[in-house]
């Protein structure tokens, strides 16, 4: 691996623990002004510090996120439809390497729609990025998109698109939790990411299915509501932070996190 490419997968995933801890806000590329991320510059300020990642759209990065909190960043490049739109899976690359390199990122974030009309299409779009963004040592995180098909994600779906994702070149793939995580690590040679998971405000439930998905392989997360919309995203982030970087219990963690507000 060249020295470019090597400084940048250890930004996103540091060595001392070879854990990386993404925060997903790029939902607007698709959802428009998504609940709690309306202003992502307010909602990250005090989670930047927190998290070894940002995946974000080169709109919001240069509107929203002061350069003087050097995040490391890892730009969406793929997009072009919207939630409102014929096609979610439409999907083009829309960044180019030059863009990438003003922007000083760490990485680079292209979607692939696996089993959808679009799935030729995306997959070049993952294989074109590859092209065009390691050869200025820019490293490519797939994301294993399901569209509005949400039943897709079990491990078997799962595992299929993450080694695609891996064959096709990407450095790190970022695919959904599912039960049987391993089923998708054993079986993809680069490292796996967890996204997603169940909107819930239940902290317990998001710090175990962290634990269980990195137990079973994954080298840490890409995770965004689960923060930013939780009644207390630095807390959350602090006991991720601490599941995903110092090996905590669920339990332990836990206590990192204010107790919900029990209403009147
Ligand atoms: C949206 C994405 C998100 O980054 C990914 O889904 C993680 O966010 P969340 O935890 O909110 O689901 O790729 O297209």
């Amino acid at each position: 691996m060249d020295w470019g490419m090597q400084s940048r997968m250890s930004r996103l995933i540091p060595p001392t623990t070879g854990k990386g801890f993404f925060l997903a806000i790029d939902h607007g590329y698709f959802l428009g002004p998504t609940s709690k991320l309306e202003r992502p510059g307010a909602a990250v300020a005090e989670l930047t510090p927190i998290v070894d990642a940002l995946f974000v759209t080169r709109g919001v990065l240069r509107s929203a996120i002061p350069a003087e909190s050097t995040p490391n960043v890892i730009l969406r490049v793929s997009g072009g439809s919207s939630i409102v739109g014929g096609n979610l899976e439409n999907e083009h690359l829309l960044v180019t390497a030059e863009e990438a390199i003003r922007l000083d990122v760490a990485a680079v974030g292209v979607s692939v729609f696996i089993g959808s009309e679009y799935e030729s299409q995306t997959l070049n779009n993952l294989a074109k990025a590859v092209n065009e963004f390691e050869r200025y040592g820019i490293p490519v995180m797939a994301v294993t998109a399901v569209g509005k098909e949400l039943e897709k994600r079990d491990a078997r779906y799962l595992a299929l698109a993450s080694r695609i994702c891996a064959e096709l070149g990407a450095r790190v793939v970022k695919t959904y939790y599912t039960e049987n995580f391993e089923v998708i690590t054993e079986s993809c040679p680069v490292p796996v990411v967890i996204a997603g998971g169940p909107r819930t405000d239940d902290a317990l439930e998001v710090l175990s299915f962290v634990r269980d998905g990195i137990d079973r392989g994954a080298i840490g997360v890409n995770l965004g509501r689960n923060i930013w919309q939780h009644y207390d995203p630095v807390g959350m982030a602090k006991a991720l932070r601490a599941v995903i970087h110092e090996n905590a219990d669920p339990g332990d963690a836990i206590h990192l996190v204010a107790p919900p507000q029990v209403q009147d």
